[in-house]
Formats: structure tokens, sequence, C-alpha cells
């Protein structure tokens, strides 16, 4: 049995009460689905800045009555102290993935990424603490890794933020490193790499590459590959990340708090490649595909190279096991996105 398995198993005879921040949002409304579906008890805040009301409702959908009454929703802001110590009372284990995200809207707006990120995080750290919850679990980013050229990344190897938002996310870091020393409280940060999958917005000027391009080719509508198609990402399916959090929240082993972890899979897709991976899956579905190609346009400012991770560290210290390769990953991302955009 592995170690997600096995504390799966655990969770389902002892029923906790996790805190979800972000959770209308992509990754936080499936990591309610998971913990609903162990039947675990689940708070959930969200101002539904970039979040919708339709994602809270499609997970209703997916569990059952009983372990939908285990849910209380809070609308609130995290740029609000009282609030987050509202939602922290009595609480076991916080996923905290409220945050502005998108490189290019902290470039057009760094004050108000800043004020969310920030002062947001700061808050959730500070009413945590002092709630005594037991873990504390953020989501941090791979674009802290700035313009360090090494591949793959590995934690404690990080160059300068090429972003407002990648400030914001290792300001974060350092918060969470510091009150570990100040205050003894210790906190697991998860650097997501680039995460996609069911729930993930593919509407907007922010909207992330893969489901944006899902979305225009699903209509018809040209896909603009930013430079030359040949910067990669390591894309990751959200349920590795939904299994990266649980495991945090929950390992025992104190040398496992107060550390980073790289959340992926370890897998490098070129634009290119990505583009032609759609593409493909898309065109028997939709055979205008067949002869479309991407238009290329200048590199956007602010984006990395080439990213990949090594995700050793989490592979040893949490158990962390990605079940889920990027083409799997994919398979299932396009049938989500096939149905929620015909519906
Ligand atoms: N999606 C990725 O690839 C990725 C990669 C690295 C890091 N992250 C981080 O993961 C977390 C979740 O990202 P996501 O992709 O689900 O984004 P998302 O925009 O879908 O979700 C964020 C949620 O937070 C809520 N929110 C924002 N500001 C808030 C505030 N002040 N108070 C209360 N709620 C607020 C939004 O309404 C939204 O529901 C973020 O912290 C993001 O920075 C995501």
């Amino acid at each position: 049995m592995t170690a997600y398995e096995s504390m799966k198993h655990q969770l389902r005879t002892d029923r906790r009460t996790w805190l979800v921040t972000g959770v209308a949002g992509f990754v936080g409304s499936n990591l309610l689905e998971s913990l609903l579906k162990l039947d675990q008890r689940v708070i959930g805040l969200d101002n539904f800045s970039t979040g919708k009301q339709s994602n809270l409702d499609e997970v209703s959908s997916m569990v059952s009555e009983a372990q939908w009454a285990n849910f209380a929703f809070i609308e609130g802001d995290i740029r609000d102290l009282a609030t987050c110590q509202r939602v922290c009372t009595d609480v076991h284990h916080v996923l905290h993935q409220a945050a502005l995200g998108s490189v290019p809207r902290s470039i057009e707006n760094p004050i108000a990424t800043s004020q969310n990120n920030i002062d947001g995080f700061l808050n959730m750290l500070v009413a945590a603490r002092d709630a005594k919850v037991k873990r504390f679990v953020y989501a941090a980013s791979s674009s802290t890794y700035g313009d360090h050229p090494d591949l793959p990344k590995v934690e404690d190897k990080i160059g300068q933020p090429l972003s407002p938002y990648a400030v914001t996310k290792l300001v974060n870091e350092l918060y969470a490193k510091v009150f570990a020393r100040t205050y003894g409280f210790k906190s697991i940060g998860l650097r997501y790499f680039n995460l996609f999958g069911r729930r993930q917005d593919p509407e907007g000027a922010y909207a992330a590459v893969i489901p944006k391009w899902i979305a225009a080719m699903i209509k018809d509508q040209p896909v603009c590959i930013n430079g030359d198609g040949e910067t990669s990402r390591d894309f990751c399916y959200v349920d590795n990340a939904v299994q990266a959090n649980l495991l945090a929240a929950t390992v025992e082993s104190e040398s496992a708090t107060d550390q980073i972890y790289n959340v992926s899979v370890g897998d490098q897709t070129t634009l290119n490649e990505l583009y032609e991976h759609l593409r493909a899956n898309l065109s028997g579905r939709y055979p205008h595909l067949e002869k479309t190609r991407p238009s290329y346009r200048e590199f956007r400012p602010g984006d990395v190279r080439h990213s990949m991770a090594d995700i050793a560290k989490a592979r040893e210290r949490l158990g962390y096991a990605p079940v889920w390769r990027v083409q799997d990953g994919l398979r299932e991302a396009i049938d989500w996105y096939a149905k929620a955009l015909t519906a």
C-alpha cells in the first residue's frame, strides 16, 4: 500500500476538520472534493475574486448528501484578519490556496497581488498560529526558482524572482520560515509547478495555457504561442497536487515539517509538444482541428524559459508518488472541458 493509500484509509476512520482557503477556485475545489469523499469535515473560505459558485455546485453533485453536509462555506476575504481568525477556530489542518494567481496579472497590478498574496498570507499564518492548528500547508510556486538556470529544479537552489507574483510567493516562504524560527509554528510549502485539470478556468486574460488552448481549440478560435514554442514546463495534473496536500497535512515526522517541496511529475513538455498533444487528442471529436496550426508571437515578460521539478524530496519525506503522467491527465482534462464547454 502506498503512503497515500494508507493515509486515506486512516482518514476514513478518523474524521478531522480542515480549512481550505480559495475553496471555490481550481485547486481548492479539487481539495474539497477529495476531502468530502473521505468523509472529512471541511470549512471553505473564498471571496469569489477568481473562484466560482459553479465549482462548488459541481463538487456538491459529485459527493453524497451526507458528505456535502460536512461542508461549511464562508464567503470572506483573507485580507481581513478577523475573518481568518474566525475560520481557523477548531480546525486541525489548513490547506491555504487563496491568492491571486498569474504572472501577467501581477505585472499589471502588483499592489493587488501583494495585498492578497502577502498580507492575506500573513493574516492566515497569524490566525493559524494563534488557533494552534495542527498543520498549515500552503500553495507555494515554482515561479520562486526565477532566473536560476539549473534543471531539474531542486528546492534549495533558487534564483532572483522574475515577476511581482514570484516575489509574493517567495515572501510567503520567508514568512513561513520565520514563523517556525520565531514562534515555533512549523508549516509546509508546496511549490506547485504548472497544474492543470478539471475546473481550472479557461476564460479571461489570465487563464492558464492548458484550459485556454483547449477552449480555443474546441471553439475553433486561434491559438497563439508566446515565443518560439520551445519554452518548456513540467505540467502536473491536479490530482497529484491533492495527494501532496493530504500527505503534507498528515505526515507525522517532525523533520518533514518547516520544509518546502516541489510538487509535480518530473516530465518536461515544450509548448509546441503540448499544442500537438492537445490537437491530436481533440481532433477525433473536432475535425476542424485536423489542419489547424498555431501562430507565434513575442515572448511574454516575466516567463521562465524552462521549468522541471526534481521531486525526490517530496517522495522521500512525504511518500509522494504522483500517479498521473501528463498525457493521462490531459486526456482527463480534455474530457472534462469537452463536456463543460459544450453543455
Ligand atoms: N494553478 C497553478 O498552476 C498554480 C501554480 C503554482 C501555484 N499556484 C497557487 O495555488 C493556489 C491556487 O491556485 P488556483 O490555480 O486554484 O487559482 P484560482 O484562482 O482558481 O483559485 C484561487 C482562489 O482563491 C480565492 N481568493 C483569491 N483571493 C482571495 C482573498 N483575498 N480572500 C479569499 N479568497 C481569495 C479566489 O476567489 C479563488 O477561488 C494559489 O495560491 C496559486 O498562487 C497555482
